[in-house]
């Protein structure tokens, strides 16, 4: 069994060799590319049976150079970066590793809102999360991670999310909103976890920032693609007030920063995830899953399905 794990961005080292180790302890051989190219990725998973990667773009391309592939394990959450379809018609499972790097997200969440709520610590007068609304869109394994660490800063917390009941979010102390216009009018501060999907993309723009109270702060550390950055632009034009953080540069990040100057913030590359103790958790998990299902055919979190 060939496992080839490729990551533009890479894991940390410790992970790196925790990786190995559960590779090898099933037998397998460990093929490692860290800040490969498109070419290299098409040379190296030739021989593959297994493919290991972060949010690095696999499509059908791909899927045909790697004739031997029977699965890949994106070594994280969102799996927005894999051609499903593609997969599917190759006989290829796709898995994700979930809840593995969720509170290194949630985390970053916190980060970034202090950062900006100190003014990206220029040394004027700021303002403190004690008290303050945070509503989070989208309440699976990152959004919960939000509402947890959220409560330890007194803040009040409220989440949509229409595949969750509203009984599992008040168990959690969490006020169950249930549309997006609702969750942008009453929350100061605006934690997005939804997946790019076809009916997420754009969906974030001008007419739900325009929403928010005074002072709004939109968090987004899900995808750059949920945002329609020229409606959001619009409103940052419109409301002085309104302020905009994200894990991953927009599109159009130097006319946000040019136009915007400090009421937005972004990471150079996403950092959500970037941390020794989820490289770890999602890496092993990527790879004991990789190896259960060339053996034994284990599936349990195929979203190819
Ligand atoms: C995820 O979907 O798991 C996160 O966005 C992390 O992505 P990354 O592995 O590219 O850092």
């Amino acid at each position: 069994m060939k496992i080839l794990v490729f990551t533009e961005k890479p894991f940390a080292a410790a992970a790196v060799k925790a990786i190995e180790n559960a590779i090898n302890a099933a037998g397998a051989e460990l093929k490692l590319v860290e800040r490969g190219t498109r070419a290299d990725l098409l040379e190296a998973v030739k021989d593959a049976n297994g493919l290991i990667v972060r949010s690095d773009k696999i499509d059908a391309e791909v899927m045909d150079a790697a004739k031997d592939l029977k699965v890949i394990v994106r070594a994280g959450a969102g799996y927005d970066n894999i051609d499903l379809a593609a997969a599917t018609a190759h006989g290829i499972c796709v898995m994700n590793t979930p809840g593995q790097n969720s509170n290194a997200v949630a985390e970053l969440v916190f980060g970034m809102v202090v950062m900006m709520c100190r003014n990206q610590y220029n040394g004027t007068s700021g303002s403190e999360l004690k008290d303050k609304t945070l509503g989070i869109y989208a309440f699976g394994q990152v959004g919960r991670n939000v509402s947890r660490i959220a409560k330890g800063f007194e803040m009040k917390v409220s989440a949509l999310d229409v595949f969750v009941k509203d009984e599992v979010m008040e168990a959690e102390g969490v006020r169950p909103l249930h549309t997006p216009e609702e969750l942008f009018a009453e929350n100061q501060y605006v934690s997005l976890h939804i997946p790019a999907t076809p009916q997420t993309r754009g969906s974030i723009g001008y007419d739900l920032a325009m929403k928010m109270p005074q002072n709004g702060v939109l968090i987004n550390t899900a995808r750059k693609e949920v945002i329609d950055e020229e409606g959001l632009m619009k409103a940052l034009r419109e409301r002085t007030d309104l302020r905009y953080v994200s894990d991953i540069k927009p599109d159009r990040a130097e006319e946000f920063e040019k136009e915007f100057a400090a009421r937005v913030f972004f990471t150079p590359k996403k950092m959500g995830a970037q941390t020794a103790e989820a490289n770890f958790n999602a890496g092993v998990a990527a790879a004991e899953q990789t190896v259960a299902y060339l053996r034994d055919g284990w599936n349990k979190f195929q979203v190819n399905k």
